[in-house]
């Protein structure tokens, strides 16, 4: 655990931020419209990680604000949370890639350090990975996510210990009704999971304290 208090926490991010909207470490920064960081509470014990950003989230430099992201949102509010109040989203691209085509490797391995700063930032106790490129990148495993969606795994995510729990990515349950069944499945899972990795850390839950005060979304601040 750091030693960080959640204004040190924010403004870390915050500079983090500013990095990233600087970054020209691959070929994406020349045609994107605004680097997508990240936003939630940056005190959150759960993380999110997509892909990358897709139209709508380059137009707006947030994550998860299209099609997938509302069902994201639906998928939250179903166990009871918001991405405002408990958790923070992030992607393994900060940059969209022309025509939504597939990350490259060289453009994963140049974002990878920011992913993992994030992650050293927040210490998230739990993060699921939406999709094949966040899961793969995030386990250090080739298996793809039909295997392993839905199981919980122990990791170490850049000297963080985190249970790692991948899941479907949103955008293929819209294409396909089977995995959003899946996916809500799984979903249904996160709170009891949560539990567990705050009684193993003796954190108090979230039944015992309410819901935890917000920080604000480092971004949201930035842009306003
Ligand atoms: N898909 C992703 O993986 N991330 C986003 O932010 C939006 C869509």
């Amino acid at each position: 655990m750091s030693d960080l208090t959640p204004a040190e926490r924010r403004q870390k991010l915050i500079e983090l931020y500013h990095e990233v909207k600087a970054c020209h470490a691959c070929p994406l920064s020349a045609t994107r419209t605004n680097p997508v960081f990240g936003m939630g509470n940056a005190d959150a014990d759960l993380m999110f990680v997509g892909e990358a950003p897709g139209a709508e989230e380059d137009r707006q430099g947030l994550p998860f604000v299209g099609r997938a992201g509302k069902l994201l949102d639906e998928l939250l509010a179903g166990i009871g949370m918001t991405r405002k109040e408990h958790a923070f989203i992030a992607n393994v691209l900060k940059s969209r890639p022309p025509g939504n085509r597939d990350p490259q490797p060289d453009e994963i391995e140049s974002c990878r350090p920011y992913l993992e700063r994030q992650v050293q930032l927040i210490e998230p106790r739990v993060i699921c990975t939406l999709g094949n490129f966040a899961t793969k990148l995030l386990t250090g495993s080739p298996t793809g996510i039909t295997r392993v969606r839905g199981r919980p795994q122990e990791r170490d995510v850049a000297g963080v210990p985190v249970v790692l729990y991948p899941l479907f990515h949103p955008a293929a349950a819209l294409r396909t009704p089977a995995v959003l069944q899946q996916l809500r499945d799984d979903f249904s899972g996160i709170p009891e999971l949560l539990e567990q990795e705050r009684a193993a850390a003796d954190l108090p839950g979230l039944a015992t304290v309410g819901a935890p005060e917000p920080a604000a979304p480092p971004q949201l601040d930035l842009l306003a």
